[in-house]
């Protein structure tokens, strides 16, 4: 019997089941496979009881349309990363991949799939280079992977954001307001451009640019008529203005080593007020709503055919590379390239120009060049 082990790593997202669903179905076909899950990523191979599931197509059945993932993930720590405590109390982090390594092939597992995003990604090139058969799976809410056409689950993430839009446009007219949704997105703002343009917002404003608040301001107070009007701004969490910076907080969480992201809407609001602008303004976060629950049927579909994909590639010992969608077909491209850089918003991208025809304002003076 050969086996397989799944890894879901990095914030959930939804589709992770249905790409583990499609995995075991299409490896139940060859008899001679059997798949494994190691819990909370690659914790369960580290941890002293080994948390390993088998995945039956018993297990799996009907998971396609369940958010979040059967085998749970983690954000923290990994194998080249693993907190511990010292003797002080504060903690530190050692290197314990030669020992999963090891582990993995005590346990008779002849390939591993890692599903998860860059992070995800650069742990599995890490491991491939040291001897271990991987593949992985493009995961991200937040489309910021690149070598790809697109990630499952992104998708979701917008409808969740332009249903929020399409809500908040009505309140924002009753009570002539000013709306500003803050949507997920650290370094990429492409749920914040996909909502806004769906949503048919009036302000976009995403990490790639950083904003001018007098030009929000211009744009807001040109949806008014004295006090009468209202505007819808998305903002993606990353979004700064020109010259400051991210609204964050540090997480105090063991092995958590990014910036915890939030606030933009409000310190948005704060800054519109000091520029002087009058009218009522709220806010809404969004945050994990966008991660959570239900995948809509395109993710569900991208899902299948990326976990169908994934166990093919293991067939053929494609290992050191990732499965990638480009369009019409689901290819593989080596990890290595995958992780160079982020798939991040340009200005001459499609959606930006679309977005500017609409007259959607990014906050940024496009006449002149982004890092002056
Ligand atoms: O990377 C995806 C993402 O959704 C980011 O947009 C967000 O900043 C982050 O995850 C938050 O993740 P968590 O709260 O799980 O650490």
């Amino acid at each position: 019997m050969k086996r397989v082990l799944i890894v879901t790593g990095g914030g959930d997202c939804p589709g992770l089941n249905a790409v583990i669903r499609a995995i075991v179905k299409r490896a139940s076909q060859e008899k001679n496979w059997e798949v494994l899950g190691s819990i909370q990523a690659f914790n369960g191979i580290l941890w002293e009881p080994t948390e390993v599931k088998i995945l039956t197509p018993e297990l799996v059945k009907g998971i396609h349309f369940q958010g979040g993932t059967i085998i749970e993930t983690t954000n923290k720590g990994g194998p080249f990363a693993w907190p511990v405590k010292n003797q002080d109390g504060s903690w530190s982090t050692v290197d314990r991949s030669d020992e999963m390594i090891r582990k993995i092939q005590y346990l008779g597992i002849d390939a591993v799939i890692n599903i998860g995003g860059d992070g995800s990604q650069r742990i599995s090139q890490a491991l491939f280079e040291k001897g271990l058969p991987i593949i992985g799976v493009p995961k991200t809410i937040d489309n910021d992977l690149s070598s790809t056409d697109s990630t499952f689950g992104f998708q979701t993430a917008v409808e969740v954001a332009t249903e929020a839009v399409d809500k908040l446009v009505t309140t924002a007219a009753s009570h002539n307001r000013v709306f500003v949704v803050e949507v997920m997105g650290r370094y990429a703002g492409w749920i914040a451009l996909n909502a806004a343009v769906a949503g048919g917002a009036e302000v976009c404003l995403i990490p790639e640019f950083p904003y001018d608040i007098h030009i929000i301001q211009q744009k807001l107070e040109s949806r008014f008529v004295r006090d009468r009007g209202f505007a819808v701004v998305v903002a993606a969490e990353g979004a700064y203005p020109k010259g400051g910076e991210m609204v964050f907080e540090t997480s105090d969480e063991i092995g958590y080593k990014n910036l915890k992201l939030g606030g933009i809407g409000r310190s948005l609001i704060k800054q519109l007020k000091e520029v002087g602008f009058e009218h009522d303004m709220r806010e809404t976060v969004l945050g994990h709503l966008q991660r959570g629950g239900i995948p809509i049927a395109y993710d569900r579909v991208l899902s299948a055919q990326f976990g169908v994909k994934a166990f093919e590639m293991v067939l053929k010992k494609e290992y050191g590379k990732m499965v990638s969608y480009r369009h019409p077909h689901f290819v593989s491209v080596p990890l290595k390239e995958a992780i160079v850089q982020p798939n991040l918003v340009t200005l001459d991208n499609a959606l930006v120009k679309t977005a500017l025809g609409l007259g959607i304002s990014l906050g940024i003076d496009i006449s002149s060049s982004l890092n002056a």
